[in-house]
């Protein structure tokens, strides 16, 4: 095993009933942004629950926080945090108002252009409060220090990391889930298979506990996924999507071992240049990826076809190919196609994606850094249809 430092510092509220637990979580002499996005949590009860919570706190709103949430869009929250003097953020949405709230959160402190934390690795040295209710499992940025932020001016989708981040408490209420179009339940239970497989399809460091945990959240998606799709206000389904998704990314699975991570960033170009959901790009990417990296990453495929999938009584090579396809199948089961086509993308856009990944130096990713450009070509060229 590698050598590690984990914390997690991120206190999980999780169960039926709890968004209204957020009241004793922040200190009534705080001034809350209260973030979200397009109106969700309007329509599903949320907004109510968290502002009957927070009747005794003073509250300033910001919503309209789009999907892949844009540096456009944040400015705006940055401004009016500035404005009305605003001490800690409350995020009540997915990913993109969870990651927006971070970014918010690390701007406002910041001196000079906070496009730089994205674009120039600058460091994040203070960062407001914040904490978050989930309403969509999949990213894991609950109780994660990472936040992704678009530039629509000019089609970038850039990571960031810091401590400062983490969301001090995180509200899970498996019931919010019950309102999520199909669509972004099939995302998130995608997002949270491919965080997985990041963290633990690469190579042997004799890490069974990070491996064991790693199958059991494939097994769980696998099993509960397709359950969430057909009778979806099942809650001890949500239940378990929803804690896998955040155990996917907590950190936890991924200490002491080598981590890919190839997988998303090809999918964030796919998504800054052609717009699609973020899990569709990993739906997209990882099969092709597993396929061309079959090699160095053999013997972790064959494991996890094995104890996975349970592909037994078969040559290595015959589990790989298996595992692949399955897991391919398992994402188009979903509802989530596999490839560029299935999106109306032609193969002529691998180009451009290349363009973008030399543009972002991401020219030697994986956990071998030896995707390349030509590599990742290969890859999107099988995904393209
Ligand atoms: O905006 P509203 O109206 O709330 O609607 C949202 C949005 O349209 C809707 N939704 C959310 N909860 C709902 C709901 N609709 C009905 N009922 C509910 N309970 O779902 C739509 C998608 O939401 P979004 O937040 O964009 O989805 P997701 O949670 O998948 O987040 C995706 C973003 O997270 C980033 C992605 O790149 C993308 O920008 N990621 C963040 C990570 C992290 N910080 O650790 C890791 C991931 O790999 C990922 O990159
Ligand atoms: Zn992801």
């Amino acid at each position: 095993m590698l050598n590690f430092e984990f914390s997690n510092p991120t206190k999980i509220i999780f169960g039926k009933g709890q968004i209204k637990k957020i009241k004793r979580e922040i200190a009534t002499n705080h001034k809350v942004l209260l973030m979200y996005g397009g109106g969700s949590i309007k329509k599903n009860g949320v907004y109510a629950q968290v502002m009957d919570a927070l009747s005794e706190h003073q509250i300033v709103e910001f919503s309209g926080v789009e999907p892949n949430p844009s540096i456009e869009t944040l400015t705006k929250a940055i401004a009016l945090v500035k404005e009305e003097k605003v001490d800690y953020i409350l995020a009540v949405g997915g990913g993109s108002v969870i990651d927006g709230a971070k970014f918010v959160a690390a701007a406002v402190p910041f001196d000079g252009d906070p496009w730089d934390i994205l674009a120039k690795g600058a460091k994040v040295r203070s960062a407001l409060p914040i904490s978050c209710i989930l309403t969509l499992p999949a990213t894991g940025t609950e109780s994660n220090g990472n936040s992704v932020v678009t530039k629509r001016s000019t089609q970038e989708k850039l990571p960031f990391a810091s401590p400062l981040v983490y969301p001090k408490t995180a509200i899970l209420d498996p019931e919010v889930t019950f309102s999520l179009p199909e669509r972004q339940v099939a995302n998130g239970v995608v997002d949270a298979f491919v965080h997985t497989m990041e963290q633990y399809l690469t190579y042997d460091v004799n890490a069974p506990v990070q491996e064991r945990f790693a199958e059991s959240l494939l097994c769980t998606l696998i099993q509960e996924g397709p359950k969430a799709l057909s009778n979806p206000t099942d809650y001890d389904v949500r239940a378990n999507i929803m804690w896998a998704a955040t155990m996917a990314l907590n950190g936890l699975i991924g200490v002491g071992v080598p981590q890919d991570w190839a997988t998303h960033a090809i999918g964030h170009e796919i998504t800054a240049l052609h717009g699609l959901d973020h899990a569709q790009t990993l739906a997209i990417v990882l099969p092709s990826l597993m396929h061309h990296k079959r090699d160095t990453k053999a013997n972790k495929i064959a494991q996890y076809g094995r104890r996975v999938w349970g592909i037994n009584d078969a040559s290595d090579d015959v589990v790989i190919e298996q595992a692949i396809a399955k897991t391919a199948e398992f994402f188009e089961t979903m509802g989530v196609p596999t490839k560029l086509a299935g999106y109306g993308i032609g193969p002529e856009a691998v180009d451009g994606l290349i363009a973008q990944l030399i543009k972002h130096n991401l020219t030697a990713i994986g956990e071998h850094k030896d995707i390349t450009p030509e590599v990742a070509r290969a890859i999107l060229d099988d995904a393209a249809a």
